[in-house]
């Protein structure tokens, strides 16, 4: 089968990585695709994803057979419904399911209906009621854009003038115009971890947990950021996590997605917090998560191919993935200046040296390839993945790795999987 992924950074490396090594594969297209991804097939720099009418002629023109969505925002644009309307099999859920990412509200209005445990919330277009119900709160408050906004829309914060300052900001459309609402929520306390499944519209299948680090700084200081580093498997969870969050989150909500009309297939991202009452959500994405991807990827024992074309077809076999018994462990390395401004264009050395390396793996995120060879082009650059027996021996050689590879004035976190 010819495949066309969309999307172009570390996630999208990790996946096409996964996606070449099955024999059903003929053909692996990326767009726009990345100098990782450019060794596997052909790429499409430049080429942006969320034009909807652009996606649907590349893929009639390569006669693609499946479409692999990696980011939210094509999700967001329509591309799977347009896919649909000409035939295409596309892997990712419709814009109106996506909407368990895109919109906040939305999604808790599912998961109430659902009776999904989550963080009791309230949703407002009007500020005198929000001030008034963010007053009757305790600390830590927190405040959410409605809509997408790229992980910069929420706050938590103990201050009352803040929060209240966060709400206005919100109603006024500093998050985008299309998201003039905010959601106050209770404040969740507890340990976080991210648990995905592969759905097609009535079965899902889980994924192993995998923990990622949020924010820039060692010892979780700094600001929230798309992701730092991140390890699986992970030994601090129930051991039942994934099976409760099946039945307890991922087959209601994708039941009354389905009783509505709109099935969700795809990736479902459910982020918990493990609180002294059990766990709950604090969010859904509707894709992997980045850098999540890049450390389940190598451990998955499946074609994945077929995993996701059985999904797109509404077919998914109802077996439990395997796994690979051994860790892996994610160190992203990032440009100076991120997240804020982050500083691109210096050259990137040492990746020969690293490809000489057993168990590491090097999936690009921010990279371009010049005349002069490959620059930095974003923020997050490049993830290094040391695979081992365990977390301390796949860890051990992802910071090796990190020493070997030139990213000028990079930035990253030295306690990822301590
Ligand atoms: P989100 O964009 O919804 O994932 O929120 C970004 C980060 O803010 C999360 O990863 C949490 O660390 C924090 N956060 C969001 N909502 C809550 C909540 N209800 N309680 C505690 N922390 C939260
Ligand atoms: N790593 C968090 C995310 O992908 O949203």
């Amino acid at each position: 089968m010819k495949v066309l992924l969309l999307g172009g950074g570390g996630r999208e490396h990790a996946l096409g990585w996964k996606l070449a090594e099955s024999p059903e594969v003929t053909t692996l297209l990326a767009a726009p695709g990345n100098p990782g991804l450019a060794a596997l097939g052909p790429v499409f720099p430049g080429f942006d994803p969320t034009d909807v009418m652009a996606v649907v002629d590349l893929a009639l023109a390569n006669a693609a057979d499946l479409v692999v969505v990696g980011p939210e925002a094509p999700l967001a644009a329509g591309v799977v419904d347009a896919l649909a309307e000409v035939g295409v099999a596309a892997f990712g859920p419709t814009k109106d399911a996506a909407r368990l990412e895109t919109s906040k509200a939305f999604a808790k209005e599912v998961m109430t209906r659902a009776r999904v445990p989550t963080a009791a919330a309230a949703v407002f277009d009007d500020a005198r009621a929000a001030h008034a119900h963010l007053e009757a709160q305790a600390p830590p408050y927190v405040v959410k854009a409605d809509g997408l906004a790229a992980g910069k829309g929420v706050l938590v914060t103990d201050d009352l003038a803040a929060a209240r300052a966060w709400v206005e900001r919100c109603l006024a459309g500093g998050f985008g115009a299309g998201s003039r609402t905010v959601v106050v929520e209770e404040y969740l306390a507890g340990p976080e971890i991210s648990v995905f499944a592969i759905c097609d519209g009535e079965r899902a299948l889980g994924l192993e947990p995998a923990r990622d680090y949020k924010r820039l700084g060692d010892g979780d200081v700094g600001p929230n950021t798309g992701g730092m580093g991140a390890y699986s498997p992970v030994d601090d969870v129930p051991a039942d996590l994934v099976a409760w969050t099946l039945d307890h989150v991922v087959v209601p909500t994708t039941a009354a997605l389905a009783e509505e009309g709109t099935p969700y297939r795809g990736i479902l991202y459910v982020g918990l917090v493990l609180t002294a009452d059990g766990p709950k959500v604090l969010e859904f994405n509707a894709r992997l998560g980045d850098p999540e991807c890049q450390v389940l990827m190598p451990r998955l024992e499946e074609d994945l191919a077929v995993l996701f074309a059985e999904a797109a077809a509404g077919g998914l076999e109802a077996a439990p993935l395997r796994w690979s018994d051994r860790a892996a462990v994610d160190v992203v390395l990032a440009s100076p200046g991120y997240p804020e401004a982050p500083e691109t264009g210096a050259p990137i050395t040492g990746l020969e040296d690293v490809a000489r390396l057993g168990d590491v793996l090097v999936f690009h995120a921010g990279t371009r390839r010049t005349a002069e060879g490959v620059v930095t082009a974003g923020g997050r650059v490049l993830n290094v993945v040391g695979l081992g027996g365990d977390r301390a021996e796949a860890r051990r050689r992802a910071y090796e790795a990190v020493e070997l590879v030139d990213v000028p004035g990079k930035r990253f976190r030295r306690d990822i999987a301590e």
